[in-house]
């Protein structure tokens, strides 16, 4: 293809994607949408679920932490429709399991509540000294708080710190820290300035295991208040912990992508894409194109909005 620099083919090679980045402005066939118009296509698949998964409701997550081990409401309202902004309700059902490691997570109600209100430095702090999730703060390394420059218009929110980060302190370091920066810059966009890049939790699951949900109500107040402070054009939920935590549902990452949602941050309706984790498109190479697709749309709602 004429007309693309060494350094565009560089990152493409880094994406190990090629021309299969090429048609960016036509409908995308793998789009919820575009699938529901071809009766005879299959249903998009995504990484095979985990028995906690299957089980996980999330319905404690987002909830103030210090409400945890109270009976969860019924019915949450998320912005979340793609065509007609009007909310939708979803229905949560209570959770069927016990927490995989019942009493982990005492929350401190004092220092969730300074939180509320906390300066980004501050709120940096109160992480630090989070201790909530028992296991979790007993193995950590660091605390992970995020990567944000007061520029950022755009918001990434990741599952959680895998090992590079916990070493490091840093999100998305490690491998798929490494795609995720070269989707970035193959459209213009640098890490911190343009995107903040935080987490739904803030310290690594031992063994990089799925975050419980306990683990990520105990930490809900610290990402809403992030979210506050970053006060996002755009919102981005990288892979299913992201996405089922934010927009409370448990519909897969292949449903969810390809569309705006809603979530709502100071009172206001932000618009929300979600795309495939990295450590997800480093398994199945062959998506990559949907979250080239997907950065395409997150991208595109910048400018509108800018
Ligand atoms: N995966 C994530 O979701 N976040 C990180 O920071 C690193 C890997």
């Amino acid at each position: 293809m004429a007309g693309y620099s060494k350094e565009t083919a560089r990152l493409w090679m880094a994406m190990d994607i090629g021309p299969l980045w090429i048609g960016r402005d036509e409908d995308d066939p793998l789009s919820p949408q575009s699938i529901a118009k071809d009766s005879t296509a299959k249903e998009i698949t995504t990484a095979p679920k985990s028995v906690a998964e299957q089980n996980s409701t999330h319905s404690d997550a987002f909830k103030p932490a210090s409400t945890l081990n109270k009976t969860p409401p019924h019915e949450h309202s998320v912005l979340t429709s793609p065509e007609s902004h009007k909310p939708k309700t979803f229905e949560l059902k209570p959770i069927r399991r016990s927490f995989a490691e019942p009493g982990i997570v005492e929350v401190d109600s004092e220092l969730l509540t300074r939180a509320q209100n906390a300066d980004w430095k501050t709120l940096q702090t109160l992480v630090s000294q989070c201790t909530a999730c028992k296991a979790l703060s007993q193995s950590r390394l660091s605390t992970v708080f995020g990567t944000a420059e007061k520029t950022a218009k755009m918001v990434i929110v990741g599952e959680a710190p895998g090992r590079d980060e916990d070493l490091q302190g840093k999100p998305f370091v490690g491998k798929s820290g490494e795609l995720l920066e070269n989707i970035l810059r193959s459209l213009g966009l640098r890490r911190g300035a343009d995107v903040a890049i935080i987490n739904v939790l803030k310290c690594r699951p031992p063994n990089n295991r799925d975050p419980h949900d306990n683990e990520i109500a105990a930490c809900a107040t610290f990402l809403t208040r992030q979210l506050e402070l970053l006060d996002p054009k755009v919102i981005v939920l990288s892979g299913r912990i992201a996405s089922h935590a934010l927009l409370k549902t448990e519909m897969s990452t292949g449903r969810l992508r390809g569309q705006t949602h809603h979530i709502e941050v100071n009172g206001k309706p932000i618009p929300t894409v979600v795309t495939y984790h990295p450590s997800y498109l480093l398994r199945s190479p062959t998506e990559k194109i949907c979250a080239w697709r997907d950065f395409n749309l997150a991208k595109k709602l910048l400018l509108e909005l800018s």
